[in-house]
């Protein structure tokens, strides 16, 4: 009996290596999949891994099929989780947990593990994604099964069980870290009127210290996905990285707020997205120029299902790849290059240019124009209005 377990090398994950061993009598193999999160010392995971018990570390680089695969296309679908979730957290689970399938087909596992709590969304969309791609595997969730409360039984149990407690101090908020955003929990944030501590940031400065200076950036894209900045063609991790630094360091992406849970309840939460804020201005305003009023409405209707599908990790149902599909056509013509300003904390859009723009001047200009006959505009008002005169005769006893 093998398992291949979620491993991040932190206190908690460190401790359901020996755990596992334990309850379950089966070999650990460790996976830790790079999503930009920021690994330190790869050489160390693995010795920290094998120290905990663990029979082998695997490490994977997910970076660009993270943002090529999973970021991007919600971004094209313009996917918002109410109102204002970027959906950071919620699209790195299930390219994770894939990773996991195949590390477990690779080295024979029957089973795999994650770290995740009973009470988050996170166990949802590990399981799901593992449902969908290997319904044989079992899963095992130590957080819902065994004794341990908190840190402090936490580090009773590793040192029980000779497992090195790292020595660096718990950040006392909950965190998730990768390339599209960070998110903060817990601690004081829990209760939704405190306002979050100006040091906890880490990737956005405070607006009020950004530079004075604006910025002006140019965002091209091709088909709804962004491929360049000012003009230099991009990977998309790359892009994302660089944007990243530049919406950084103006102190763009900051979003705070109360969400809904899928298991029920409410949760505060507060996210870094700097480089994503930027993208979602960028691709959204093109839009304006190549989708008509119709296809703006149903896009939009649609993300909003997309994005429930995405937090509540349906990422590989068929009705989220379905809807993907209608993203992809819808956005075809959705190529050209948004301009923005960036500004403490605000991104405005300056400019924006379409080879496959619907805008026409020569229709839209207030200076006269021979294709748009200002006498058509009566006859339309009169029919577009026959409802409403009807209504009012009727009212009126006309
Ligand atoms: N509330 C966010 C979400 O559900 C962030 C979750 C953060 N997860 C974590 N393990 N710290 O997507
Ligand atoms: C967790 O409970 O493991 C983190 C928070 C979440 O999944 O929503």
């Amino acid at each position: 009996k093998k398992v291949v377990l979620a491993y991040s090398g932190g206190l908690d994950t460190s401790v359901i290596v020996p755990w596992l061993k334990e309850n379950y009598g089966c070999e650990v193999v460790c996976f830790t999949a790079d999503v930009g999160q920021g690994i330190k010392e790869l050489d160390g995971l693995e010795q920290k891994a094998k120290a905990s018990g663990a029979s082998q570390l695997v490490v994977k680089d997910l970076t660009e099929e993270f943002v090529k695969d999973y970021i991007f296309p919600c971004l094209r679908a313009g996917a918002i989780y109410e109102r204002k979730y970027l959906l950071g957290t919620s699209m790195a689970r299930p390219v994770i947990a894939k990773a996991m399938v195949d590390v477990a087909a690779e080295v024979g596992a029957d089973a795999v593990a994650h770290g995740c709590t009973g009470k988050g969304n996170d166990q949802v969309r590990f399981e799901l994604t593992f449902f969908s791609l290997n319904p044989e595997l079992k899963v095992v969730a130590p957080w819902r099964e065994w004794e341990i409360q908190g840190r402090e039984d936490a580090i009773e149990y590793a040192k029980k069980h000779n497992v090195p407690v790292p020595v660096t101090k718990k950040s006392i908020y909950s965190r998730d870290r990768n390339l599209w955003h960070l998110s903060h929990e817990g601690d004081l944030l829990e209760d939704p009127a405190n306002e979050p501590k100006k040091d906890m940031y880490m990737l956005s400065v405070d607006p009020e210290d950004a530079p004075d200076q604006p910025e002006y950036i140019e965002i091209g894209i091709e088909s709804g996905l962004p491929v360049a900045l000012n003009g230099k063609a991009l990977s998309p991790a790359t892009l994302l990285t660089e944007l990243n630094t530049i919406g950084g360091k103006h102190g763009i992406g900051r979003i705070d707020m109360v969400e809904n849970r899928l298991v029920g309840m409410k949760s505060r939460g507060v996210y870094e997205t700097p480089g994503g804020t930027i993208l979602f201005a960028a691709v959204q305003e093109l839009e304006s120029l190549t989708l008509d009023r119709e296809s703006i409405q149903v896009k939009d209707s649609l993300a909003l299902k997309y994005a429930e599908m995405v937090y509540a990790g349906r990422w590989f149902d068929p009705l989220r790849e379905s809807m993907d599909a209608f993203m992809e056509k819808i956005t075809e013509t959705t190529t050209g290059s948004v301009t923005l300003k960036l500004y403490k904390g605000s991104v405005s859009v300056t400019a924006r240019k379409s080879p496959n723009s619907l805008y026409r001047q020569d229709i839209s200009s207030f200076e006269g124009s021979e294709i748009y006959n200002q006498a058509d505009a009566a006859g339309f008002i009169r029919l577009y209005g026959l409802p409403m005169r009807v209504r009012a005769m009727l009212e009126k006893g006309i």
